[in-house]
């Protein structure tokens, strides 16, 4: 009721109640070159439209006179209990996205004050440790993208776990970029400026590698990142990973039962099916129609899910697939974008204020309801 009884009083929300707004007030509010790097993806941007629109072809099945006047939205992951099933997917360059450069710390202030966990990304503007510090009783995740050189993605999970970070998430799709049309013709790919590269500069191993130091010389920093950024990891690389740490260790990208049994099979502690939100292959599947190949082919094993999220009717039918978690991208980027760290808190308190009202009208007041009674049918 609270945004109705401040109407009453003629109190508008400041912000955009959905996903269309956002969209249009980022585009408003970013440089166009940033707009179309957050904005875009692979390709014709196939896969990035079927991953929202697969959302679609999925409906609710509600249920009455169940009472479910107290909903439960709480989700046990990794020994952790979370509030809510919802979390911040990892985002680099976040920093071009606020107007203050510090969007890394805005999603942790935001973090901190909605009980959502961010998944830090490598590619930040402030470094991970700056990122923990915020995150308040929240707990985070830290997103590895594995580099060539071993002893720096050592030192970067190390440096994870010293700051706190709850589990390292490996990111599999993105050891080299994808075709992205619209970065091609701005011909701007902002981690080539040197944008979000402070996880690199500041780490011992990495600048041990620079012959000059990263403030003196920014494009020799750039070029030895290039260096080492890509590593087309194989399944034999698996123990190594997973040697690297003992926090939980989840793959990101997974979206073949084969490679989820794969996983689970080489100690992963989670799997996380995603296509990059449509930025990397064009051409693809939905990543929510392969969701329950993966979810079966977990065994059990959690399944943290993203791409193509835009409401919190998206978070419950991702649930009602099998997702332990489901994560949002671009809507909280459009968030910061608007508003920092109150635009992200807007976003997520939105959402799932959203998906909480849907599981109380359809009448499911636990998650595993949803799954349990066939909550969503294809229609
Ligand atoms: C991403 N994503 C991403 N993933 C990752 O593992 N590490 C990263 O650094 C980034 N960076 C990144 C930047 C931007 C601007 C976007 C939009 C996305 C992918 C992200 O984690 C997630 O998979 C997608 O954003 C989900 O799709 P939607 O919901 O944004 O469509």
């Amino acid at each position: 009721y609270e945004i109705y009884l401040d109407g009453l009083a003629g109190v508008l929300p400041d912000l955009p109640m959905t996903f269309a707004g956002l969209e249009a007030g980022a585009e408003a509010a970013l440089p166009p070159s940033v707009w179309s790097y957050v904005a875009g993806g692979a390709g014709e941007e196939r896969t990035q439209r079927a991953n929202a629109s697969a959302f679609g072809r999925w409906g609710l099945v509600p249920r009455m006179m169940v009472g479910a006047a107290r909903r439960d939205m709480s989700v046990e992951l990794f020994g952790l209990t979370l509030p809510s099933p919802v979390f911040m997917a990892p985002v680099g360059v976040l920093g071009l996205c606020t107007q203050d450069g510090h969007g890394d710390l805005a999603a942790a202030r935001a973090a901190a004050r909605t009980g959502v966990p961010m998944v830090a990304s490598t590619l930040s503007a402030d470094p991970m440790e700056a990122v923990a510090a915020e995150f308040g009783e929240t707990p985070g995740f830290f997103q590895l993208y594995t580099p060539a050189d071993r002893d720096l993605a050592a030192s970067l999970v190390r440096r994870a776990e010293e700051a706190g970070f709850k589990g390292i998430v490996v990111t599999l799709d993105t050891w080299i970029p994808g075709w992205r049309p619209r970065d091609l013709a701005s011909g701007n790919f902002p981690q080539l400026r040197g944008h979000c590269l402070t996880n690199y500069t500041t780490d011992p191993v990495f600048r041990a590698r620079l012959k000059e130091a990263p403030e003196s010389n920014p494009q020799a920093t750039v070029m030895e990142w290039v260096s080492v950024f890509g590593n087309p990891l194989t399944w034999d690389d698996l123990p190594w990973l997973r040697s690297l740490t003992e926090l939980p260790l989840i793959l990101k990208g997974i979206c073949h039962p084969e490679d989820a049994r794969r996983a689970r099979d080489g100690g992963a502690d989670g799997l996380y099916c995603s296509t990059h939100g449509g930025r990397q292959a064009d051409g693809g599947l939905a990543a929510l129609d392969m969701l329950p190949g993966v979810v079966e082919a977990a065994d059990g094993l959690p399944v943290l899910f993203d791409s193509g999220v835009r409401s919190g009717s998206d978070v419950v039918k991702a649930l009602a697939l099998g997702a332990t978690a489901v994560g949002l991208g671009r809507p909280y980027v459009y968030g910061a974008a608007l508003g920092g760290t109150d635009g992200i808190v807007h976003v997520l308190r939105s959402v799932l204020a959203e998906a909480d009202l849907i599981m109380a009208v359809d009448g499911y007041p636990a998650l595993a309801d949803l799954r349990a009674e066939g909550a969503l049918r294809r229609t």
